[in-house]
């Protein structure tokens, strides 16, 4: 067994190499050297008979590991939607997981799960979100999506009179599933999951920028489920939820909202516009390891209903202590035994405060303008109107675009994404990283204009 010093020197090395990670992250290639992932393969080895030193166990992670890493974390990473972690969270994180600690029940973990639900009021507060709603810290928003939807499956067969809890789908009366022709496919998986089946669905038509249009929505009629977004994962476009809600919550219909990122422009004053009228709805799912930048993994469902969450995730037995006068986490959640990932999430709003978060969003924002701005004057075609964070851009041909976004992913300043918008090719550009400065996003410009340029050029030899 390991002696205490000796924990002291493994734990101090690992606080070191982390740090040096994070210091030199804005330096750093963003994509790894070749040689760097070539060399990954020496982890792979037949286990080890015997025993492996701690310290040589850490030492090979960095040495071996640390390289070929891509640096998601700084500031000129791009790709998907995928955020950074403040400095405050990670080291949240870090006492955290030194904590240990099983957040499933309050009475045995009641730090953490009052820190979890402070953590929720605040952001209940911060979107705008109705009162008594209660929330589930999750995986991711798929996840969040799958809570929230597995809570509208229980109250919308309720409403019509089956108890799908202990009788499962087996002879349910059929329920309706409506989501948009941009929906993010986990929905769609979200809702496989809960037996609905990934094809039954109607797709409601939407507009150029991946907006359901609620004026060519069917009628609704018996027992229904709309799925809706803030924040199309290619436009960052968002769906009219009050007209949606408007339209079809008088039949009875419950409203769901991935606001995966999008959710977050509540909290900026210059942007909550774009999320009118979404407390209307029922249930809302996001993610903390994309815009707040937390550490991963960390989403949160947010239901209206909390006695609809809590009927379709709690379970009882004689050894677990469920009958508490405490809001116990895990009778929310799909996991009984899980790290208490809510801490970072209140970190980063203790930390940050309502205007830091808003500033955080404004500036992700304004610097996706510029990208805009400046791909634009250089010619290139930008596809979506930029109302948030998210740059959509056609170098031209598809297999051309395709070409440039290959080499701007190898060169190593930064690194942005390749998608299809409505049948064209383009590269995505995601800014919501707390790091990225104007300069970052001149560097990465630069980069990319220089690379389009000579592509261009040697296609044309
Ligand atoms: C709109 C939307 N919904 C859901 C997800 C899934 O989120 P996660 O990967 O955190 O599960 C994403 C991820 O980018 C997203 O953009």
């Amino acid at each position: 067994m390991a002696k205490d010093h000796l924990v002291r020197q493994l734990l101090e090395s690992a606080a070191q190499r982390g740090i040096d990670y994070r210091e030199s992250s804005p330096e750093r290639r963003v994509a790894p050297s070749a040689a760097a992932v070539s060399d990954v393969g020496r982890f792979i080895e037949p286990m080890p008979e015997c025993p492996t030193a701690d310290l040589a166990v850490l030492e090979q992670l960095d040495e071996v590991g640390t390289p070929a890493t891509v640096t998601m974390t700084g500031p000129r990473y791009f790709g998907f939607v995928i955020g950074g972690s403040l400095p405050v969270t990670v080291a949240s994180n870090w006492l955290a997981t030194a904590w240990d600690q099983n957040v499933g029940m309050h009475e045995v973990t009641p730090a953490t799960a009052t820190l979890e639900r402070v953590a929720m009021n605040w952001m209940i507060d911060l979107f705008g979100l109705p009162e008594e709603a209660s929330a589930a810290f999750v995986t991711g928003a798929t996840i969040a999506n799958f809570a929230s939807l597995a809570a509208a499956r229980n109250r919308v067969y309720r409403d019509a009179g089956w108890n799908v809890e202990a009788d499962g789908l087996y002879g349910a009366p059929p329920i309706s599933i409506m989501v948009g022709e941009e929906v993010h496919p986990t929905v769609i998986k979200g809702l496989g999951l809960l037996g609905f089946g990934r094809e039954r669905v109607v797709r409601l038509k939407v507009d150029g920028q991946g907006r359901i249009d609620p004026t060519r929505m069917p009628k609704v009629e018996g027992p229904t489920i709309v799925c809706t977004q803030a924040g199309n994962v290619n436009t960052g476009a968002f769906d009219p939820v009050q007209d949606i809600c408007d339209a079809v919550k008088p039949a009875g219909a419950w409203v769901h909202v991935d606001g995966a990122f999008g959710l977050w422009a509540a909290a900026s004053p210059d942007r909550a516009h774009l999320c009118n009228g979404f407390q209307a709805a029922d249930s809302w799912a996001t993610d903390a390891h994309k815009w707040l930048n937390v550490p991963y993994d960390s989403g949160i469902a947010f239901v209206r209903d909390g006695a609809a969450l809590k009927a379709a995730m709690s379970i009882s037995a004689e050894y677990l202590l469920t009958d508490s006068e405490f809001r116990n986490p895990s009778d929310y959640t799909p996991e009984l035994s899980r790290r208490a990932r809510g801490v970072d999430v209140w970190a980063a709003l203790k930390s940050l405060g309502k205007s830091g978060v808003a500033e955080m969003i404004d500036r992700c924002c304004s610097n996706a303008r510029r990208f805009a701005a400046g791909l634009e004057a250089a010619g290139y075609h930008v596809l979506n109107d930029v109302v948030l964070n998210q740059v959509l851009v056609s170098f031209g041909e598809d297999a051309q675009t395709r070409r440039i976004i290959d080499a701007i992913q190898a060169d190593g300043t930064c690194w942005c994404g390749v998608t299809v918008w409505q049948g064209q090719t383009a590269m995505r550009i995601s800014v919501c990283n707390w790091s990225t400065t104007q300069d970052d996003v001149d560097q990465s410009l630069d980069a990319i204009l220089s690379i389009a340029k000579s592509e261009v050029i040697n296609e044309g030899e």
